[in-house]
């Protein structure tokens, strides 16, 4: 059966918000560019699609995007510096991420929502599944979650959305799904979905976290899509229709992630991320862990 669907090869990156929660560090540099322990948000989210095989990315970028373009291309200056230097660790870091993938631009133009964002990716991705990738959720390199999601696209065909479990006063910060079991412990099939829904309305205490794989026939549901919640073009509002008629574009799936998600969305989260994944790290781990746990106590005496 895996053999009936096209292989996935294509990545695509809203990226054209403005990321006002952030402001003024976004005045003049995009949201995608804030550092995460010493990686820029964007670098993380173009590693996880190559590593899940999707080594063509398409980056959906509005006004004041440029860094992000000069990011994953070459720098010739600063590389030929650091060759004369002879500095071969930071010239490995600086060709990193221009090295990493083929990287594609559109703009957005107008902020239409993320269904319109993803409508704007239609002429580069053509008829074949791709992939989504929201910003502001990292997910652990160790917990492979796209590659789990594009085995399941593999076998059902169709559209497939990443659930999270949250607690009840959460769902309304997300797109959340009704589901029913599958043969598989974790894949479920979506019958609805609700964006951002009440605590009374949300259909499941699943959350839709920011990893999608979707059948073409979504572009020609989102063209139809009406303004949903906050007036914007909404994919879950899509991928309702979809799941509603899988005569549209084949069902839509849910694969339900228990690993490692850092949220960069706000500025708590934001700071949350950096300090986990910071103690993760092997070079600044262990000295900044022991700093933290003095900190920590120092903190809790006080109070
Ligand atoms: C978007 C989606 C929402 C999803 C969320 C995941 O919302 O519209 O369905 O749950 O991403 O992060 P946003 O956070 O962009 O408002």
């Amino acid at each position: 059966m895996s053999q009936s669907h096209p292989r996935i090869s294509k990545a695509v990156i809203p990226a054209a918000g403005l990321g006002t929660r952030f402001l003024p560090a976004t005045k003049a540099t995009p949201k995608e560019m804030l550092p995460v322990v010493d990686k820029p948000a964007i670098q993380y989210v173009v590693e996880e699609a190559v590593a899940a095989g999707l080594d063509d990315v398409l980056m959906v970028t509005g006004r004041n995007k440029r860094p992000l373009e000069d990011h994953f291309d070459r720098n010739y200056e600063l590389e030929s510096a650091l060759e004369k230097k002879g500095d071969g660790e930071r010239l490995a870091k600086v060709q990193e991420s221009s090295d990493l993938a083929t990287m594609h631009y559109v703009r957005q133009g107008d902020p239409k929502g993320l269904g319109h964002a993803v409508l704007c990716a239609a002429p580069h991705v053509g008829d074949e599944p791709f992939a989504v990738l929201l910003g502001d959720d990292l997910i652990d390199p160790r917990d492979p979650l796209l590659q789990r999601m594009i085995e399941v696209q593999q076998e059902h065909g169709g559209s497939v959305v990443a659930l999270m479990e949250v607690a009840p006063e959460q769902i309304h910060l997300y797109g959340s799904a009704a589901v029913e079991a599958t043969t598989d412990a974790d894949v479920v099939r979506l019958s609805g979905l609700v964006e951002k829904p009440s605590r009374e309305e949300a259909p499941s205490h699943y959350a839709i976290i920011g990893r999608y794989v979707l059948d073409p026939a979504v572009f020609d549901v989102l063209s139809k899509t009406e303004p949903g919640r906050g007036g914007e073009i909404q994919l879950t509002d899509a991928l309702q229709q979809l799941a509603a008629d899988a005569t549209l574009g084949g069902p839509v799936h849910g694969v339900i992630f228990q690993g490692r998600r850092y949220d960069t969305g706000d500025r708590g989260d934001y700071l949350r991320a950096i300090v986990r994944l910071a103690c993760e790290r092997e070079d600044l781990g262990p000295d900044f862990r022991t700093w933290l746990q003095r900190f920590v106590t120092e903190e809790m005496q006080q109070r």
